[in-house]
């Protein structure tokens, strides 16, 4: 039998001790970064203007002012008790569902504002996944197929359901793991599928925007891979609102940051920005993880 040996080493003697170069702090990218998501040109999608949330009359959201562009990842960051979901909760009227909720100011679609839309419409345009995956207690298939279901004025058949699923299960990036067996209760499924199979639900219904509330907190680093690649897919195609506890997701992911603190929105700038160049004292010390 052949022995191999180690490569050989080659010792080069110096006079000088040599300077070692940090390798690059650039953020991984797995997709090609569009320029325009730098350049931050693209169409307001929504507009958040002069938001003020109050539970019992307390302001959980003071004042802020935001854009959500097409087809972009805006992360949302803050401490906890900031008022992030409280905010996200707000964009479609979830918020109206709290007793003693109200708001002041104005949160528009499209330029027109979601107060003017019928709340099942915004829903549709405007739909949520939250941070627990929380299947239905039914099939993969019929998981799915509810969604549609209820946005048809009549009940569909199977037949005509299928494509619907199969293309919201393809972009939640589901489908291979689930084709051959949908009617399996989705409980069964990993906390990574079953949060996938949230999404394919949100989907299901073609949304124009995705809200995210901590949607990988409950889940393992893979999944969690997972779906960072899932937001990075989506906003190909729409725009999606995330709230993290991890930043090096919030880095990864969005195109555009909003650290709040307090209730206050403290900056919103590019992801790169917000990071290695914040202009607020508050933002650099909770990027550098002085607290949180
Ligand atoms: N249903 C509610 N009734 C009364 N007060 C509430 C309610 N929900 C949230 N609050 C208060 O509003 C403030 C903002 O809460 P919110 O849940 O929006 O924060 P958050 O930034 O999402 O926090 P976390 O990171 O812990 O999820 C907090 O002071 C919280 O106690
Ligand atoms: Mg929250």
């Amino acid at each position: 039998m052949p022995t191999t040996f180690p490569p050989p080493v080659r010792r080069i003697t110096l006079d000088r001790t040599p300077t070692v170069v940090d390798p690059s702090v650039e953020p991984i990218r797995h997709t090609p970064v569009d320029r325009a998501h730098e350049r931050g040109d693209q169409r307001e999608r929504m507009t958040i203007d002069d938001l003020v949330v109050k539970y019992a009359g307390k302001p959980a959201v003071k004042g802020v002012t935001l854009p959500i562009r097409d087809q972009e990842v805006l992360a949302l960051i803050g401490p906890s008790g900031c008022g992030k979901s409280t905010l996200l909760r707000t964009l479609n009227r979830l918020t109206e569902l709290t007793p003693g909720a109200t708001y002041e100011g104005r949160i528009a679609l499209d330029g027109q504002d979601v107060r003017a839309l019928p709340v099942t419409q915004l829903r549709r345009k405007v739909s949520m996944v939250f941070q627990q995956p929380n299947p239905f207690p039914m099939s993969i298939f019929d998981n799915v197929a509810y969604a549609v279901k209820e946005q048809s004025k009549r009940a569909p058949k199977k037949s005509a359901l299928m494509p619907k699923v199969e293309s919201a299960l393809r972009r939640a990036g589901l489908w291979d793991e689930v084709a051959s067996d949908l009617d399996r209760p989705a409980l069964r499924l990993s906390g990574g599928q079953q949060q996938r199979l949230c999404i394919a639900r949100a989907l299901a219904v073609e949304p124009e925007v995705m809200l995210m509330d901590e949607p990988c907190s409950a889940l393992d680093p893979k999944s969690t891979m997972v779906i960072e690649e899932l937001i990075r897919e989506l906003r190909k195609s729409l725009s999606v609102v995330i709230v993290t506890h991890n930043l090096a997701q919030a880095r990864r992911v969005g195109d555009h940051v909003a650290f709040m603190y307090l209730g206050d929105l403290v900056e919103y700038a590019p992801a790169e920005q917000l990071f290695t160049d914040p202009r607020a004292e508050r933002t650099r010390e909770y990027v550098s993880g002085s607290f949180g």
